[in-house]
């Protein structure tokens, strides 16, 4: 102890023996702080230094940002968790990043004058006839894209030439299950078009409708995605307002055989405006009316499949009724030139989307026989349940605040699609 004592005795002895350097030492330092910015300053001043520091800054901060836009981090559309839980799983457990891409909603920083990054996009019923279209004008113009289907009327074919597109992913999922994934926007096509598919199994039409819509709408809302829903002119039921406006709230039958689809599409459009009004999810409406081209299902008895198929087999054509009820018919391309400019634009809609040519069924089928067969004939059959009488689109509004309208007439449009039935039937017999 005595030891102990002796020599922290020692010690603090020793502190005072240093300690007339101390404030000396201290003082020095201090002087060498406070000149330290003013030495730094005129050493940056001296010989243009400051001009090549600032220099430097701006090529690396350019870099970094023309860096970040011409290699955008590569798309992970699908979650990591999503093989193991996403299809099913418990939505609330999982946390979304917010998607990126300022025209989705997100929040993409793009530098002034540069033009828009590509974008992740899904689309469900992008194996269909449509959705095909839709997906490869998406692909060509730089997007990522994911398509959803279940496959009951789409074929893998339709989407054959993008299979080993880095930027293209096909996902066989049906929408009445929930789905996670990340991306800027989603086009909903999903469910059966044609009377003869809606009605095969209407209780899975109407779940497709309710059920699929809620569910895009559900995931659209998470991740901030715009959403856009493709209505239809069925709507307006039996219209009695012709042409039809997008303010006819329509004539509907609500318990019969095409009920599924119409009322489906119907309740769809009124979750959209909820998500909308309520989650402040950004909702695009399209009400199309009857489309053709080419990658139609060849026998989903609408009416220019029909006759088209018909008369390259040399069968009769088959007009239900007296054949002088109306419809009007859009060529693909302008289907999907409609979609993608509403997706774009500001507007909700709803916005009717088709050609206002009007064509009696009969006339379609003079028309079919000019370009396919002259000495093809026409059969008569009973009309089927509520078959509308008259459908012509009124576009005012679509050509007014979407500058958009159809530019393909059906001469035009029809040989394209007769190209295709004509290989695709002759495939049929090989
Ligand atoms: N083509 C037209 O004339 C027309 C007219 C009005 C509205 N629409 C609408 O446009 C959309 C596309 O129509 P289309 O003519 O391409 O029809 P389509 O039948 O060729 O395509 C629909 C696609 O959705 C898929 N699908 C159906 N149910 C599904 C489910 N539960 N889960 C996942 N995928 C599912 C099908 O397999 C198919 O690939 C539909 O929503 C339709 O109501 C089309």
């Amino acid at each position: 102890m005595k030891q102990i004592h002796k020599q922290s005795s020692a010690m603090q002895q020793q502190i005072p023996t240093h300690g007339p350097n101390f404030p000396a030492k201290a003082a020095k330092q201090h002087a060498i702080r406070s000149s330290l910015p003013r030495s730094a300053a005129s050493y940056l001043l001296r010989e243009q230094r400051l001009l090549f520091v600032l220099v430097g800054a701006v090529i690396a901060s350019s870099f970094f940002l023309l860096h970040s836009y011409y290699h955008p981090p590569i798309p992970s559309p699908t979650l990591p968790l999503f093989h193991r839980s996403a299809v099913g799983g418990d939505l609330s457990t999982i946390t979304y990043v917010q998607a990126a891409g300022s025209r989705g909603g997100g929040m993409r920083r793009v530098p002034v004058g540069l033009r828009k990054p590509p974008l992740r996009i899904v689309v469900t019923g992008g194996a269909g006839f449509v959705g095909s279209h839709l997906v490869d004008k998406l692909i060509a113009r730089g997007d990522s894209v994911i398509v959803i289907d279940n496959f009951f009327t789409g074929r893998k074919e339709n989407l054959v030439h993008l299979f080993g597109n880095p930027r293209f992913e096909l996902i066989r999922h049906d929408v009445i299950e929930p789905i996670l994934l990340e991306v800027d926007q989603i086009y909903h096509l999903a469910c059966p078009a044609s009377p003869v598919h809606y009605k095969h199994n209407p209780i899975k039409t109407i779940k497709t409708n309710v059920m699929g819509t809620l569910n895009m709408l559900g995931l659209a809302k998470r991740i901030g995605a715009r959403f856009l829903l493709t209505s239809t002119s069925e709507v307006y039921g039996d219209p009695l307002e012709h042409p039809q406006k997008e303010t006819y709230w329509g004539h509907v039958n609500p318990i019969g055989v095409r009920s599924c689809y119409d009322e489906g599409k119907r309740t769809a459009e009124t979750l959209a405006m909820d998500y909308h009004r309520g989650a402040d999810v950004e909702v695009r409406i399209a009400r199309i009316f009857n489309t053709y081209g080419p990658r139609m299902c060849i026998d989903d008895g609408r009416v220019v499949s029909n006759f088209v198929a018909q008369a390259l087999r040399r069968q009769p054509m088959t007009v239900y009724g007296d054949g002088k009820q109306t419809r009007s018919f859009q060529y693909v391309s302008d289907l999907v030139d409609g979609l993608v400019t509403l997706m774009e634009s500001e507007h909700i809609g709803p916005f009717n989307l088709g050609n206002p040519g009007e064509f009696t069924m009969l006339e379609l089928a003079e028309v079919v026989k000019e370009i396919v067969d002259p000495t093809a004939t026409i059969e008569f059959k009973p009309n089927t349940a509520d078959d509308p009488h008259m459908r012509k689109p009124d576009i005012t509004k679509a050509k007014e605040s979407l500058n958009w309208e159809p530019k393909v007439p059906l001469r035009e449009g029809l040989p394209l699609m007769v190209k295709d039935f004509r290989t695709r039937i002759l495939d049929e017999h090989k």
